[in-house]
């Protein structure tokens, strides 16, 4: 087996097989060392290399006779609109941009916030900081002003970039205001912020502190100056990422410069199949994992065409633009969400509009983000008539843990399960104890250490956290929170999160983070926020309230006042419709809140009387209040 004999290689000798992923990649200065192992948290990939990512998202290939061909595709059907950008084009956008930033006084290791939505200024605004060496933290526009004011305190970026709206069906979502919300919020205060204005919304300019976009790169272009390409050592943070941890503080997951270079690169042909000049599709946004590595990073390393995708799988305008795409940008592969599939066939359970595309060029549909239901997946194999791959990663790895290594050896579809480990990780499932657990039983997911080029190396400005997250309960492994098991043949079974993360439509959100914002309601004495099954997004928050004593108001406009709380606080994305008041909340003899019963009641899963439950007719209350909503199945 080929793959087989690829995984051995990595395993025999992972420094070996990294340093020749690297020769893809273009160094000023080679690395002193492949790996350090003593280096930071678990060690460093590439200690002491010079690099520059745009350099080889851009110039490289311009340099080599990839100026004339597409870099990026911005479709748009939610405005109408469509743009491409050459690489010698989007080459130049990006310098001149770059241009501008160093103007606004950006310097290597500044960050800058970027706060878009999908167009193709985010990603010009996101190579132009790895043009000079600035963190970029991209926040996606879903996200409410709280959370951009969280952002905007533990990145302290010099420079705020914006648009003037973001656009979602039916309606406008003026940016501006959020974004002056946030800073009002948070204690850090940008020095600039660069706003794009879009011909929906007009954005009101604050005089000395907002500029706007088209005039500062006007600006630039008429003195004809450009920014090169800043040196940057590989182990340098290329960006942050914020994510959901377990608390309403997200976690920052930091991004190197080398390491991932060299493994996004080496994922284009080895996981993805696809070539140098072909068109690659994540139908997602750049504010997630996914839009960075694979909208951004990934095809334009690899010299693809790559596309950014400003719409829905359904409704703009209907279930058969996903085709249209695929069709008319001679798509090879598409990457997205498995919601994104149950939300087309929910409107074309036939899969009829593929019938008015020529989809003959299209070859594979991965999934990730979420688990892959067997059905969906089949559905999407039936209609397609080409393979699907589910594949299982995470924000903290930036590419595939486990997944079908399409470029190496296709292997055969196991539906429910994302296939094998990739090279570089060494996955273990392991009990409470720290020891591995027979094949085909359950248990932690685990990754022996250390962790492979791209994955984070810390959390941004927190080792602590890092540590405590991701290393401590299993000493020598990254702990995945996710569980699952393993079959005979390494097939690996996501199954699901051991935390309180909980994925809404392939979105990451923290039912903990939730919490929070519910307990601040005056009238609630305390609340339980869990995920349970949805059919078109996976799963959907749902909260359950017990009011204080003495509160004589209606529960069902407490309820709405606590879903707009969340909406406000949290933002649109985290989908929290639900709240159920209930007269007590299930708890343990020590006081615990039984999360896990609560959710198996709602999905209709059998569940055990928990021995330490302090008093079983909660239970019946809770059921009783969860059917009165039609959610107990
Ligand atoms: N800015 C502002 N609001 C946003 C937003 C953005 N960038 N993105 C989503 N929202 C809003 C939505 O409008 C919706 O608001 P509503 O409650 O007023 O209807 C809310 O956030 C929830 O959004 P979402 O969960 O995405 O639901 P949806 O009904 O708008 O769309 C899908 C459902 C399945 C079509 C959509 O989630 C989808 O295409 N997902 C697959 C691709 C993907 O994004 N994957 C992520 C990582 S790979
Ligand atoms: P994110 O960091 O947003 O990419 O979310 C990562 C989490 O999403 C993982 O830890 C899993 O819980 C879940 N996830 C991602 N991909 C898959 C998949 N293919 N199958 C099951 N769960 C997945």
């Amino acid at each position: 087996m080929r793959y087989q004999e690829v995984y051995n290689g990595w395993k025999e000798a992972p420094e070996a097989f990294w340093a020749e992923a690297a020769k893809s990649i273009d160094w000023y200065r080679l690395w002193d060392k492949v790996f350090d192992p003593y280096a930071d948290q678990y060690g460093r990939w590439f200690p002491g290399a010079l690099c520059n990512t745009c350099y080889n998202c851009l110039d490289r290939h311009v340099a080599n006779g990839r100026a004339d061909q597409t870099a990026l595709i911005y479709d748009s059907p939610i405005t109408g609109n469509k743009q491409s950008f050459t690489y010698q084009e989007l080459l130049d956008e990006v310098a001149t941009f770059a241009a501008v930033l160093r103007e606004g006084g950006i310097e290597k290791g500044d960050r800058v916030i970027i706060y878009m939505p999908a167009i193709p200024q985010a990603v010009i605004a996101m190579l132009a900081c790895a043009r000079i060496g600035a963190i970029h933290s991209v926040v996606f526009g879903g996200f409410a002003p709280n959370e951009l004011a969280t952002r905007i305190d533990d990145a302290t970026p010099k420079m705020i970039v914006t648009a003037s709206c973001g656009i979602e069906p039916g309606r406008v979502i003026a940016y501006k205001p959020l974004l002056d919300e946030a800073i009002e919020l948070s204690s850090h205060k940008p020095q600039y912020c660069v706003v794009y204005q879009r011909q929906e919304v007009k954005a009101e300019l604050i005089s000395g502190r907002d500029y706007d976009w088209v005039d500062l790169v006007n600006e630039q272009r008429q003195s004809g100056e450009k920014a090169d390409c800043v040196p940057v050592l590989a182990t340098d943070p290329l960006y942050i990422l914020y994510t959901s941890g377990t608390t309403g503080q997200p976690k920052g997951v930091l991004r190197d410069n080398g390491g991932h270079m060299v493994a996004l690169h080496w994922t284009m042909k080895n996981i993805y199949d696809v070539n140098p000049g072909e068109v690659f599709w994540a139908a997602s946004d750049v504010g997630w994992v996914v839009g960075h590595s694979y909208i951004v990073y990934a095809p334009l390393l690899t010299g693809n065409t790559t596309i950014i995708f400003e719409g829905k799988p359904v409704g703009t305008p209907d279930a058969g633009v996903f085709w249209r795409v695929i069709s008319e940008h001679k798509v090879a592969a598409l990457f997205t969400a498995p919601t994104a599939f149950r939300a087309i066939r929910k409107e074309d359970p036939e899969g009829e509009l593929m019938g008015n595309y020529d989809l003959s060029g299209f070859r594979t549909l991965f999934l990730a983000g979420e688990r892959a239901d067997p059905d969906t997946l089949k559905w999407a194999e039936d209609k397609l008539k080409v393979p699907v791959y589910d594949h299982w990663w995470q924000t903290e790895t930036g590419w595939t843990i486990a997944g079908n290594p399409a470029g190496i050896e296709p292997l055969p579809v196991q539906h429910g399960s994302s296939t094998v480990a990739m090279p570089g990780y060494d996955i273990q499932i392991l009990d409470d104890s720290c020891v591995e657990v027979p094949r085909g039983e359950t248990g932690a997911i685990s990754v022996k250490l250390p962790l492979p080029p791209s994955c984070l190396p810390t959390l941004w400005n927190d080792d602590e956290r890092f540590r405590e997250s991701y290393l401590e309960e299993y000493p020598g492994y990254y702990k995945t929170a996710d569980a699952g098991y393993m079959d005979e043949n390494g097939y690996v079974f996501i199954m699901s999160r051991t935390d309180d993360i909980i994925n809404v439509a392939g979105h990451r959100l923290s039912t903990g983070g939730m919490e929070e914002v519910v307990a601040g309601h005056t009238d609630i004495a305390e609340c339980a926020v869990i995920g349970i099954a949805d059919q078109l997004k996976g799963q959907v928050p749902a909260g359950f309230i017990v009011l204080n004593s003495g509160v004589n108001r209606e529960p069902t406009e407490i309820e709405g006042e606590v879903v707009q709380m969340v909406r406000d606080s949290i933002g649109p994305v985290a989908a929290f419709k639900i709240a159920i008041t209930v007269p007590r909340l299930p708890k343990t003899r020590s006081g615990k809140i039984l999360r896990g019963t609560m959710r198996k009641i709602a999905d209709g899963e059998t569940y055990k009387m928990p021995a330490t439950i302090d008093d079983p007719e909660i239970l019946n209350e809770i059921k009783d209040a969860m059917s009165v909503r039609g959610l107990a199945k």
